[in-house]
């Protein structure tokens, strides 16, 4: 793949800088990167941090795009598409947004079908570039404009492609809102070790590195969940216990409620579709 195809980041904040940030030390020419801010201060700073080109605006810096990224929140994101329709001459670069609850066929009606579009549901591991993204490719994106997009995500995690754009909203349940649902798991865990009588820095160790710890074994032996629970679920012993009460108290009923709100509220967000 051609190593020096142009990507303009439009909104440099948290994601636009992670993905930066990680497309630079995945090895990706920075002369290629350019930023788009409208704040002076944070622009000087995405240009101290990461030495890349940027501008106030999309007019006038359009030139060359293979990629413009929408890093911006979804309430401003019509009037950067009106932007970037405004800018657009011959170019039609691929259009990949990562804001949430914004359907792909929005941005492309707004771009007058002019460029393709891939929707992206990221998740905020991305910060620490251990992010889990997937991807929906709208209409005619090439073969190489999917392995550039597929190049961006995965430079801040790993990135899966979907067939279906209405699955983004499931995708949305369990990895994009996900976080936050293993936060509060490891906050209450926390909370009730302090409890139990360890102090606060004990509980926090403790918790993470069981967090973390179980997370690798996953992804390190390969096995399965429920393989690995077992292993450690002898007959009689203490975690069975635990488990059991898990079990009577309905968890797998609890998460399945909670995530099909999670995915209803991501559909209501969404608006019908047009
Ligand atoms: N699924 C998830 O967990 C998840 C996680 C994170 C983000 N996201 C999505 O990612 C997107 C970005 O989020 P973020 O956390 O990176 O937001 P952020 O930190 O606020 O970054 C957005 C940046 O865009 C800039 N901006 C504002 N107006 C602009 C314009 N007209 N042109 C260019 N840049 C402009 C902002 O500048 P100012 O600060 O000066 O306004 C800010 O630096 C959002 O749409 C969000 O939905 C999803």
């Amino acid at each position: 793949m051609a190593e020096d195809q142009k990507i303009i980041f439009v909104g440099c904040g948290n994601m636009g800088g992670s993905l930066i940030g990680g497309l630079i030390a995945n090895g990706y020419p920075v002369a290629s990167l350019f930023g788009v801010e409208p704040d002076g201060n944070q622009r000087r700073r995405v240009e101290t941090e990461f030495n890349i080109q940027t501008g106030a605006g999309i007019a006038g810096n359009i030139t060359g795009a293979a990629v413009i990224v929408l890093a911006v929140k979804p309430q401003i994101l019509p009037a950067v598409l009106a932007g970037i329709r405004a800018a657009l001459k011959t170019e039609r670069p691929l259009i990949v947004s990562i804001a949430a609850g914004i359907r792909a066929d929005t941005i492309a009606k707004q771009l007058d079908g002019l460029c393709p579009v891939v929707r992206v549901m990221p998740n905020t591991p991305a910060l620490v570039r251990a992010g889990a993204a997937a991807l929906y490719a709208a209409g005619d994106v090439t073969a190489t404009q999917r392995q550039l997009a597929t190049r961006i995500m995965q430079a801040v995690g790993v990135a899966v492609w979907l067939d279906d754009e209405s699955l983004l909203d499931t995708v949305t349940a369990v990895s994009g809102s996900g976080p936050a649902y293993f936060f509060l798991i490891i906050e209450l865990l926390g909370k009730i070790a302090v409890d139990m009588g360890l102090d606060r820095e004990q509980a926090r160790m403790l918790t993470i590195e069981t967090a973390l710890g179980a997370a690798r074994m996953l992804k390190e032996t390969g096995m399965d969940a429920a393989t690995l629970r077992q292993q450690v679920t002898s007959p009689g012993g203490t975690t069975e216990q635990a488990i059991q009460v898990f079990r009577d108290g309905g968890l797998e009923q609890l998460l399945r409620r909670a995530l099909t709100a999670c995915h209803a509220r991501s559909v209501e967000l969404a608006g019908p579709v047009e």
